[in-house]
Formats: C-alpha cells, structure tokens, sequence
C-alpha cells in the first residue's frame, strides 16, 4: 500500500500514514492542537493550515470549498476532517 509522511508541526512529530487518511484521523491520536467538530465538513473548527505538500492532498469537494469560503479561510487551509493525504509528505499546523 501506498504511504505518506505527515509533519505535524505544532508537535513536531512525523508519522507514515497509508494514502487516503483524513489529517483528523492521526492528529487527535498524536495529540496535536488539531480541534474539531463535526467530523463532516459542515462546521469548519478543524480548519488546518498546510505548511507545506497541499499538492498531495485530495482536491477539496464543493462543501469543503464553501466552508473555507465561509470562514474566510486562507489559500493555504484545508479542512483536517476532509482532506485525504495521497502521498508523497505534507506538514500542517492547527489553523
Ligand atoms: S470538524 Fe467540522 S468541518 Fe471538520
């Protein structure tokens, strides 16, 4: 199976995830600052900023882009709850 390095920067600490892992799903078990709601893309707490790798992470669907849009998200976040990292590493921070 395919894998992934993810940084977590706020605890600097580096895990290898198979591709197709939602950020939400390693943060909370690492204990990064990471903080979420719904888990649905809905609510927006788990806004993330990309440090640095957003080419390997799933595109954003049109929710995702809508909740971004409605927390006046910057270019460089994405939702940790929805975004899938593909491969290659991505390092984030709690946003
Ligand atoms: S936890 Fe609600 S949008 Fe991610």
């Amino acid at each position: 199976m395919a894998t992934a390095k993810l940084t977590f920067a706020d605890v600097a600490l580096t895990v290898n995830v198979p591709s197709g892992t939602r950020i939400i799903e390693i943060s909370e078990k690492i204990g990064s600052g990471i903080t979420y709601g719904c888990r649905e893309g809905e609510c927006g707490t788990c806004i993330t900023r990309i440090v640095e790798g957003m080419e390997n992470l799933s595109q954003p669907s049109a929710l995702e882009e809508r909740v971004l849009k409605d927390n006046m998200a910057g270019h460089d976040d994405r939702l940790a709850c929805q975004c899938q990292v593909l491969g290659g590493t991505v390092k984030v921070r709690p946003g």
